[in-house]
């Protein structure tokens, strides 16, 4: 067998405007689209792979990524400002959502900021990855791993507890083209709001994609725990906790979990 040439995608073909990258084996799909990002100009690219092997999670965790997942990254150049990025994480959640809800019929929800759960369990997990120079942005890399026909047993012991897929819920194997598509569809109508500035209604919709507003919640950001009630998220995708003191608390990033009941 030949080694598997990053370089040279097995398969290329349009899909929405998106020139899209088919390749075997690569390291990361966000690596690949970073590399076709800095090597031309185009401006709208998906890279997928069948599987990865140093696929990459939020906070530099890594990412398991076994054949049978459907792995992309969305490669953009849009008009915003870089603090704004997280509002793209937002959209990809909801489309990711969204897609799980209208194709399987599952309740699938987002978890702040952009966790994409099924029964609780992580289904989808995103992660944005920018290059900017001077405060502009050059380019934004969303990588989107979905859990579609993947064993649970297949992914690391930590995670099996944590962790799902579209083929454990379902009991069956998914279509992975099909659901590829619907996402990017998916995807790509919230971004031309996005970039028609139609923010607000789009940032409605995410909410309603939740269900941890209102709920007691742990939130590990950097080195700080922070334990209360999830109160709100922000035009700016910030967090709002409210203490148990009443004190209101934003925080930007970190991870969240629901608290157990006493
Ligand atoms: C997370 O929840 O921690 C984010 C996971 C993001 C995984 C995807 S899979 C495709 C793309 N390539 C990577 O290396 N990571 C993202």
């Amino acid at each position: 067998m030949p080694r598997q040439n990053h370089k040279k995608p097995h398969l290329r073909r349009t899909f929405l405007g998106y020139q899209i990258y088919h390749y075997g084996a690569v390291s990361s799909t966000n690596d690949i689209a970073k590399e076709i990002a800095r090597k031309n100009d185009e401006r709208r690219v998906i890279v997928v792979a069948e599987t990865q092997t140093r696929g990459r999670g939020r906070a530099k965790r890594r990412w398991t990524s076994p054949k049978g997942g459907t792995w992309i990254s969305i490669l953009l150049r849009p008009q915003i400002k870089p603090k704004e990025v997280l509002k793209l994480a937002f959209i990809t959640s909801s489309a990711a959502t969204k897609t799980i809800q209208q194709l399987y019929d599952l309740k699938a929800e987002v978890k702040w900021p952009n966790d994409v759960l099924v029964r609780g369990k992580k289904i989808c997990g995103i992660l944005t990855e920018t290059e900017t120079k001077e405060n502009k942005l050059l380019f934004v890399v969303i990588g989107v791993g979905i859990n579609a026909n993947i064993d649970i047993k297949f992914l690391p012991e930590e995670l099996r507890q944590t962790a799902t897929s579209l083929k454990h819920e379902l009991g069956r194997e998914v279509e992975r083209k099909t659901l590829m598509k619907r996402f990017v569809r998916n995807f790509e109508s919230r971004y031309k709001n996005l970039q028609r500035g139609m923010w607000a209604p789009l940032l409605d919709e995410w909410k309603s994609l939740t269900s941890f507003l209102g709920k007691q919640v742990k939130v590990t950001s950097f080195d700080e725990i922070i334990i209360g009630e999830a109160w709100d998220v922000e035009d700016d995708c910030s967090l709002i906790i409210r203490l148990e003191n009443g004190t209101i608390k934003r925080i930007i990033n970190g991870d969240l979990a629901l608290r157990k009941k006493a």
